[in-house]
């Protein structure tokens, strides 16, 4: 029998299905940050006993933002327990109608697909420009705590945003409202039907989700957790760094608070991992993070990143990888 690359990926797959609790689900939004580049580097630097058993007991996202390494240890490791949360409500009710409601999401993401992809080029910036109209003008008016047509109709205009839009990027002005023009993608595939109901599954296997300040998190966690962090990168320069209303760029002050954060968690024996980016990409004798974190082990590792604001140029930079164990 000729094997061949197809089929050794189907047999991986399906040891994989088996392993897992038959599901695989990846990112359904882009998001600034995302870690899909370095899951290699840090599923290598995992504990020990995780690596060894599959297995976590209680794992805790505090900065989930598009989900990458959640859905991916989900997909790879039996997870009893999970609490992932972000101070983004937008970005945590979508979350949870992906949990709740994911026929009701798909049949308004179908509709707002087949409609705009059958316009002109004109027409589609007009059909943008009325999604975002109608998003921004519910912001302070919506229930984040409830998951009815208006928090589906939503979650499907972000979705639907998040894949039209420049960049890809989901970002908030000062005012909370999404500002971002649109985007010059040919035929976006705005959805995916099958990955949605796979995150939902995984969504529905002992998972909380929670709109909060990663703060108020450290109550949730115990000599049984493993934390992983990745706040809002350090900015690589001065002018690459903007400030939203959800505050999605910390401050070298904000990343002292989470320091302390991390070292009054290391004194609980919770098992942390923090990802950040390496200041010394820009400024080789930048040592903020050497210094804060001196009592941790810092790794640095490669990964593509896009570095200018206009999103095409992809270099390879270094980040880091900080564990306290
Ligand atoms: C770098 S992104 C996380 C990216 C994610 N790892 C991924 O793969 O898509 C950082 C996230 O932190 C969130 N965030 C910013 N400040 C926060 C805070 N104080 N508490 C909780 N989340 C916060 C942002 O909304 C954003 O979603």
């Amino acid at each position: 029998m000729i094997i061949n690359k197809k089929y050794l990926k189907i047999k991986y797959m399906q040891t994989r299905l088996v392993e897992s609790k038959n599901f695989y689900g990846k990112p359904f939004l882009k998001w600034a940050g995302g870690k899909t580049q370095l899951l290699d580097e840090i599923e290598k630097r995992l504990p020990k006993e995780i690596l060894e058993n599959k297995k976590i007991e209680s794992y805790h996202e505090p900065f989930i933002g598009g989900g990458s390494v959640f859905l991916y240890l989900k997909s790879n490791y039996e997870i009893e327990n999970s609490i992932i949360s972000d101070i983004n409500p937008e970005l945590i009710l979508t979350y949870k109608i992906i949990q709740k409601e994911p026929e009701k999401l798909i049949k308004y993401l179908k509709t707002m697909k087949q409609e705009y992809l059958k316009l002109d080029k004109e027409k589609q910036n007009e059909y943008y420009l009325s999604v975002r109209e109608s998003f921004n003008e519910n912001v302070g008016n919506i229930n984040y705590e409830k998951t009815g047509k208006k928090q589906i109709k939503r979650a499907s205009q972000l979705i639907f945003m998040n894949k039209t839009c420049f960049n890809g990027i989901f970002r908030l002005n000062s005012e909370g409202k999404f500002n971002v023009p649109r985007g010059k993608y040919k035929n976006p595939k705005i959805y995916d039907k099958d990955n949605i109901f796979e995150v939902h599954k995984i969504l529905n296997d002992n998972v909380i989700i929670k709109t909060q300040d990663y703060l108020d998190s450290e109550k949730e966690m115990d000599k049984n957790s493993f934390v992983y962090l990745d706040p809002p990168y350090r900015p690589l320069t001065r002018t690459s760094s903007f400030t939203s209303y959800y505050k999605t760029s910390f401050d070298d002050n904000d990343q002292k608070i989470l320091c302390e954060y991390i070292q009054r968690l290391t004194k609980k024996n919770v098992k942390v991992m923090l990802s950040n980016s390496d200041p010394t990409n820009a400024d080789e004798n930048d040592d903020f993070f050497e210094k804060l974190y001196s009592e941790q082990k810092i790794d640095k590792v490669k990964a593509r990143r896009n570095i200018n604001s206009n999103g095409g140029k992809r270099n390879k930079i270094n980040e880091l990888i900080i564990t306290n164990y």
